[in-house]
């Protein structure tokens, strides 16, 4: 199967994936607002051709501390993953390996750390929320160090869990949940041989590790709901600051304030993120929240930023718009759904020539470049404004 957009990588994945598990990466918080306008306040940014400028010779490679980076993209920590794909985890990392990047593994991972790192020669990235179990956290890091990890993603926009309304009426959740989505494998077999049966085992891998015993779907509701921690605040990331000597990158920053805070606190880096609209529905679309942001930090602290990216243009409208790099979620989930390793190899292949595109078509030879300047100025959107204020 050769997909030439990622788009299509989403449709194929509806088709092949029982509705619980497609509808889960899918979808977004209540009524899904911020979902929506992550990709299309992103999808408005016009971006500024120019020609005629020999553009023979460019690179998208990029550096993020020790990491050498051949795009500046990252996969992002998905929880679940091993469910998309048979130990998709693995799939996953192996893809952004062979295509020069790197890849997070998820606290909710059903790999566990030591299945995956091993896979791979480059350090994988790690993420962690922060949970009322400290020393399922202490457990985790020690073991994230012991495997060679030495990026952290600390996803801080999870005190609370976010109302999911699709999971409820999908089956992931809600009542009759666990027969729905027996009935739902049973009638998507190429996934319920693949990954149902030969994926096995479906454990939370960093959990059951800790815990000692067996995990599943039901522990992800259940043992991470309980561990959601609404009193957590920046002391209580301290001790992993004190202790821990690579990057810390600190996921779930949407406001100018909190990332002068994330700076303040010592962080490396932040990911100007809303959850992929999973989380506070209503908030600002990443897009719309990155520029405020890049002017109060820029010089002070790396710029990550998720939400909304589903093509190798979106990474040039965020660079433009002040991100060193982004993490992508969704668009590599529906394509390990749908071709595993290869599908993730052959979606970055299609990030890359992407994001080739339109750095030939705007000008920028390298990613250091890619400023405000890639941007036009939208004059239909200025002047559609401009009634609307008249009218006002
Ligand atoms: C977990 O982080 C989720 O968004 O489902």
């Amino acid at each position: 199967m050769i997909i030439s957009a990622s788009t299509d990588y989403r449709e194929a994945a509806r088709r092949k994936l029982p509705p619980f598990l497609f509808h889960y990466a899918d979808g977004g918080a209540y009524a899904e607002y911020t979902l929506r306008h992550n990709v299309s306040d992103l999808e408005q940014i016009a971006l500024r051709q120019r020609v005629l400028r020999d553009m023979s010779e460019l690179s998208t490679a990029t550096r993020l501390w020790d990491d050498e980076l051949a795009m500046p993209v990252i996969l992002a920590p998905v929880g679940l993953t091993g469910m998309y794909a048979r130990r998709g985890e693995v799939q996953a990392a192996r893809a952004a390996e062979s295509r020069g990047i790197p890849f997070t593994l998820s606290t909710v991972s059903v790999c566990p750390i030591e299945e995956v790192a091993p896979a791979i020669k480059r350090p994988m990235w790690f993420q962690l929320y922060v949970l009322r179990d400290r020393g399922f956290m202490k457990n985790a890091l020690d073991r994230a160090k012991a495997a060679g990890v030495k990026t952290l993603v600390f996803t801080v926009d999870m005190p609370v869990p976010g109302a999911r309304y699709r999971d409820a009426h999908s089956g992931m959740s809600g009542p009759y949940g666990e027969i729905r989505r027996v009935l739902q494998a049973m009638t998507h077999p190429s996934w319920a041989w693949d990954v149902g049966v030969m994926g096995r085992p479906h454990d939370l891998g960093n959990v059951s590790r800790y815990l000692g015993k067996a995990t599943g779907l039901k522990d992800y509701i259940g043992w991470l709901g309980a561990n959601f921690d609404p009193s957590i605040s920046w002391k209580d990331l301290e001790w992993i600051r004190e202790s821990w000597k690579g990057p810390i990158i600190i996921k779930g920053i949407l406001d100018p304030q909190d990332a002068r805070d994330a700076v303040s606190f010592g962080a490396d880096g932040i990911v100007v993120s809303n959850h992929g609209g999973r989380q506070l529905d209503g908030v600002l679309s990443s897009v719309r929240a990155l520029p405020a942001i890049a002017d109060a930090v820029k010089n002070d602290i790396k710029i990550l930023v998720d939400g909304g990216i589903r093509n190798g243009l979106d990474v040039l409208r965020m660079v433009a718009l002040g991100a060193d790099a982004v993490l992508i979620g969704r668009a590599f989930v529906y394509a390990l759904a749908t071709a595993g390793e290869a599908g993730v190899a052959n979606l970055l292949d299609l990030f890359k020539k992407e994001m080739q595109v339109a750095m030939t078509l705007t000008s920028k030879k390298s990613i250091s470049e890619i400023t405000r300047d890639s941007l036009a100025i939208d004059n239909l959107a200025s002047e559609v404004r401009a009634i609307a204020s008249e009218k006002a």
